[in-house]
């Protein structure tokens, strides 16, 4: 198969140039920036990723020397035009002023890469430094009024960099930009279709797993599901053996679905291991969401183990199989300039120690779930499975926050003053939750606004706004129950992880889930965590909906449900014994993550 390289220059783009490129029917791989020049020569063409850095910074991330000697087309973009721009001997200017959001290209040279396209041209920018001056054998292929080289290439060489993004949707012909360097520059075939891969997949399992066997852990959403289903049909039932750690953290009456599901499947016995006691005992008074994640990831690895100590296991050589997709590697920090935004429950030490040994089996690795959902209808599973809004492996237990002490909230007049130029009031919980902002990882307090309805047109600048002018907050919600608060009332209370509260949460989670099929908005949103907060006047707790919209979980936005019927479902959970207000967040991802811990 044809490849293309994506060089990672660190930017939150990187993993969609990826993507574009196999969309358009090229397999792609992300390497990091410092990939030698002997590895990237099985390329077919090379893309340099934008960055948040800039060339002139000390420890900026630097390609080799030699790439800009590669006998492959390259195409640099933003960051990755300017280091091209800066080894080839041009030069790059720092920016006096910045360029963010729309411009218009003028093509002063269309072949090949802007080849039957438009002469003018919407683009995306995003960048401070610029191209100055080009390197020798470099030619303008387009400007725009504040950047004098928007495009430039070497036809001859084949290098090409462009200071625009082609792989936002805000570039207008960003796809077909791409298109050409692949078919016209590259001159790659377009062999890459994730529904004939299937084949390619059971080749690389049958490779990876050899004679050994394969344990294939299950949590019942869709990545492991088809990860196992694609196991089985490769090697066949007899070999594969699917194992479902019920942690008590699932969703109610999930795992008796699930069995339901698997037995209806015919893929062989599906065995449940009931542990939440071990669960429960050991994350109790765990307040840290990276430690939660830590401990569940180690427990899931304890409890493999005592299911290998069985007496039907002793003495085969087994594999370990994981449903694990692109993004969850990304996000655990799987690129050398990527940050670790949370440590998913799959890539804690030990698996990353099993890993080393080559005995882990991760079949859909390097897809996402839009992919995975591909490969699901063409093994035939049922709507219902492919369909399932995604759910981490850690479940319920990071979605339920836990804190050491009492603390009131916080009154903060400059979120305050914000939220009233809008017709809101605002106030900061003592309460923090992960958030993704720079390309790294934050971990910060929530602002609460109140006083004011749904109306998303006001509310979603005002929620950027704070998030981007106060540091001290990374998410914002909407009071849904009560509507008007008086903060001095409302207090958040110390609380652990109990399975009373899970229980709560279940309940309130089935309320939503229902809700989102009975309106037909299942489909419509990508995932709806529902959060449980120790937030109260009484003692009580608050319910937090996050329903949001996305393509594949990396960035997402808030989804804009009718304030109507949202009003109503609030009622309904407010309604639940235990419950005292009901939130609705409002924050797009970056800068807040979708879940919460
Ligand atoms: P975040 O919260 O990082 O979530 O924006 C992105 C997507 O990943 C899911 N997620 C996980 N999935 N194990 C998983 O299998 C995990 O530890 C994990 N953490 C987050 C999340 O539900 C969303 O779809």
């Amino acid at each position: 198969m044809e490849k293309i390289a994506v060089l990672d220059s660190g930017g939150q783009y990187c993993h969609l140039i990826a993507r574009k490129v196999r969309e358009l029917g090229v397999y792609a791989e992300i390497l990091p920036l410092e990939t030698t020049t002997k590895r990237l020569s099985r390329y077919k063409g090379v893309i340099i990723s934008g960055g948040p850095a800039s060339v002139f910074l000390k420890g900026s991330p630097r390609p080799k020397p030699s790439l800009f000697q590669l006998d492959r087309p390259l195409l640099g973009i933003c960051y990755g035009h300017q280091l091209m721009a800066q080894y080839l001997e041009g030069e790059v200017e720092k920016g006096r002023d910045n360029e963010y959001g729309q411009a218009d290209v003028r093509i002063r040279h269309e072949l090949p890469l802007f080849a039957e396209l438009p002469l003018r041209q919407r683009v995306w920018m995003s960048h401070g430094d610029h191209v100055a001056k080009l390197p020798p054998g470099f030619e303008t292929l387009g400007d725009t009024r504040q950047c004098s080289v928007a495009a430039m290439g070497d036809l001859k060489r084949k290098y090409f960099g462009l200071q625009f993004h082609p792989e936002v949707v805000h570039t207008a012909y960003g796809s077909e930009i791409l298109r050409n360097f692949l078919f016209r520059v590259c001159r790659c075939r377009m062999d890459w279709h994730p529904e004939d891969s299937v084949l390619k997949i059971f080749e690389t399992i049958r490779r990876t797993v050899k004679d050994r066997w394969v344990l294939f852990f299950l949590s019942g959403g869709v990545d492991s599901t088809v990860a196992y289903a694609l196991t089985v049909k490769a090697l066949g039932t007899e070999r594969v053996h699917g194992v479902y750690v019920d942690t008590g953290f699932m969703r109610l009456d999930e795992t008796r679905e699930i069995q339901e599901a698997f037995d209806h499947l015919g893929y062989g016995r599906l065995e449940v291991v009931a542990a939440r006691g071990q669960f429960l005992s050991r994350l109790r008074n765990v307040v840290d969401p990276e430690k939660k994640r830590r401990i569940i990831g180690r427990l899931f690895v304890d409890v493999q183990e005592q299911v290998l100590e069985q007496e039907e296991f002793a003495g085969s050589d087994w594999i370990l199989g994981q449903g694990t997709i692109y993004p969850d590697r990304i996000e655990s920090g799987a690129s050398t300039n990527s940050a670790v935004i949370k440590t998913h429950h799959n890539r804690v030490d030990s698996i990353t120690k099993l890993i080393k040994e080559g005995r882990i089996l991760e079949p859909l690795a390097d897809f996402y779930k839009d992919e995975v959902r591909t490969l699901g209808r063409v093994l035939g599973l049922p709507q219902q499975l492919i369909w399932r809004h995604p759910f981490p492996g850690p479940g319920l237990a990071i979605r339920c926050l836990c804190t050491k002490e009492d603390e009131k909230v916080l009154t903060d007049s400059a979120i305050d003053g914000m939220a009233k130029n809008a017709g809101y009031r605002g106030f900061l919980l003592p309460i923090r939750s992960v958030g993704v902002q720079g390309d790294s990882r934050s971990y910060a307090n929530l602002t609460v606004l109140h006083g004011g309805p749904l109306d998303f047109r006001s509310l979603l600048p005002l929620a950027t706004e704070i998030t981007n002018r106060h540091r001290q907050t990374n998410r914002v919600v909407l009071a849904l129950e009560p509507k008007r608060w008086r903060p001095g009332e409302w207090s958040v209370h110390k609380a652990t992880l109990t399975r009373k509260r899970i229980a709560l949460l279940q309940e309130a989670d089935s309320i939503v889930t229902e809700f989102l099929r009975n309106q037909g908005f299942y489909r419509r949103v990508w995932q709806c965590p529902v959060v449980l907060v120790p937030l109260s006047r009484n003692g009580g707790e608050t319910i937090a909906l996050r329903p949001v919209t996305s393509v594949d979980g990396m960035t997402a936005e808030t989804a804009q449900l009718p304030a109507g019927k949202i009003n109503g479902l609030s009622r309904e959970l407010k309604a639940l014994s235990g419950v005292e207000a009901v939130l609705y967040d409002l924050s797009h991802k970056p800068p807040s993550t979708i879940e919460w811990e």
